[in-house]
């Protein structure tokens, strides 16, 4: 295979995985999946999920997903799951189940490496409510004992939402003898508000979460449900908007590892270097469409591009998921986060042989504001000071997707001017915002930063709560 040059350095596949979504289709209708959503439209070729496969192969991936839609209705599922067997270390499907039959289970038995993940979201009637089908539970149920009795590895995915959170202990308890290789108990990802759990009852859920990883370490059990996960990676699992701020992690956006080691096929054939940033917005073409191959998409200079605009200057705000945390270069930086650690010494080295060295000396203060304005989250955001700084600042905020809602300054001589089209007003706004409760953040965008701290200070403003200050001024 033939590579540009520069990518051996840029990609580390060996680090990596591949997801692929063979197909948008699915049999059951889950209240919480934004797949039962869609128009159910695609499935990717055999060809195209061979040729996958075998790029894969090609490029050492240690690890292949393959989910969907369920992509068990499809005839070559196991097929493509054959291929991959004794050449890709760990192999994944994830399943609703139902589709596991006692053929489709003998097909699968002796793969190496092979991992099943069955979604089972509640005991009985709950399963079936939230799948919308009855007679699922049974199915997905039978499939995950049958499987223990052949020794096989699975695991099991529940999706903790507002239909099912009452019975969270019920649904560890009922499968917490099976030899399984874990269960997830998984906070919804807040596509559909109805689904979330009323905020009232998260310490309720805490407690149970509580009670369930102490009864699972008691059973030696590996339960992958942390209330860490609950209460800070999904802010938004608890319908509690104000909570929100407060919980939103520090990710690494930034410099981001993960479109280096991952590849996302997603529900259409589009090839994403992870699914949670914009893609789209790049308007590059990235779909798997006829006589387009995988290779051609992920070693062409868009995309490349497009990721190094996405975790360089100005690009991706980052993510507050758990969904990456299988990458330790990610793992790390979100629980450990530190602006000058290697990851950016790498991309810094690369950046001097690539890129324009006059970015370089800008990252680690760039990355800092970021950071620092991150806690606006839901806030009005205001600059103080209307001189150049304050401009650069504005600038900046909005090169990061940033809206400023106007400029602060002590000179009365400015108040009531317009800068970048936004007002510039006395501090004594401050106060009119506190007194009516309106959440505000402000950012120091001034060579007085110091005086303006302490200004702020007195007001009752905590640093990296309610300010941050522009360190590149
Ligand atoms: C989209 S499904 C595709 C695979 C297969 N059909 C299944 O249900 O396992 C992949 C996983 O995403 C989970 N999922 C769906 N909607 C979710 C949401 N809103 N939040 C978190 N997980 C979700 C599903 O339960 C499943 O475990
Ligand atoms: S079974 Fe999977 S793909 Fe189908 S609707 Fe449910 S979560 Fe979505
Ligand atoms: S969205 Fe998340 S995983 Fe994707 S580049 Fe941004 S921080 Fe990384």
């Amino acid at each position: 295979m033939k590579r540009p040059r520069n990518i051996d350095n840029f990609f580390d596949f060996s680090k990596g995985k591949i997801m692929v979504n063979l197909t948008n289709r699915c049999n059951l209708k889950c209240l919480m999946c934004l797949a039962a959503e869609e128009e159910h439209t695609f499935t990717l070729s055999r060809e195209k999920a061979l040729e996958i496969a075998a790029f894969a192969i090609e490029n050492r991936f240690p690890r292949f997903e393959i989910s969907g839609g369920e992509s068990l209705m499809l005839d070559y599922t196991t097929e493509l799951i054959e291929e991959l067997a004794g050449k890709t270390e760990h192999i994944q499907i994830i399943t609703n189940g139902v589709f596991l039959t006692n053929n489709t289970i003998n097909a699968l038995k002796d793969i190496p490496g092979l991992h099943v993940v069955v979604s089972i979201h509640g005991v009985g009637t709950t399963h079936d409510n939230i799948v919308g089908k009855s007679g699922s539970f049974e199915k997905a149920d039978k499939a995950v004992r049958q499987m223990a009795d052949l020794n096989m590895r699975f695991s099991i995915n529940s999706v903790i939402q507002k239909k099912n959170y009452r019975q969270v202990y019920k649904i560890y308890d009922y499968f917490s003898d099976l030899p399984y290789n874990g269960h997830s108990l998984t906070p919804v990802e807040p596509w559909f508000d109805n689904l979330l759990i009323p905020h009232e009852d998260t310490d309720w859920v805490l407690n149970q979460l509580g009670k369930i990883e102490r009864s699972s370490k008691a059973k030696k059990k590996n339960l992958v449900c942390r209330t860490e996960s609950f209460s800070k990676y999904h802010g938004c699992t608890f319908a509690d908007k104000e909570k929100e701020r407060e919980r939103l992690f520090l990710h690494p956006g930034f410099l981001c590892s993960v479109p280096r080691h991952l590849i996302v096929i997603n529900n259409n054939g589009d090839v994403f270097p992870c699914y949670h940033h914009k893609w789209k917005d790049y308007k590059v073409n990235l779909n798997l469409d006829k006589g387009r191959s995988i290779e051609d998409i992920v070693y062409s200079d868009n995309y490349k591009n497009m990721i190094m605009s996405a975790t360089g200057l100005f690009g991706c705000l980052g993510c507050n998921t758990y969904c990456y945390t299988w990458d330790k270069d990610f793992d790390r930086k979100i629980n450990n986060p530190d602006p000058i650690d290697k990851t950016i010494t790498e991309f810094v080295e690369y950046s001097k042989r690539e890129v324009n060295s006059l970015c370089v000396s800008m990252l680690p203060g760039y990355e800092v504001l970021r950071r620092g304005v991150e806690k606006a989250f839901g806030a009005q955001i205001f600059i103080w000071g209307a001189g150049k700084g304050g401009i650069r600042t504005f600038d900046l905020l909005a090169a990061i997707g940033k809206s400023v809602f106007g400029f602060i300054d002590s000179n009365e001589n400015v108040w009531g001017d317009r800068l970048r089209d936004v007002p510039v007003l006395s501090p004594a706004v401050l106060n009119e915002y506190k007194e009516k409760g309106i959440p505000l953040f402000v950012v120091i965008g001034s060579v007085h930063s110091e005086e303006i701290a302490s200004t702020l200070k007195e007001r009752g403003f905590r640093e990296s709560i309610d300010y941050c200050t522009n360190p590149l001024i």
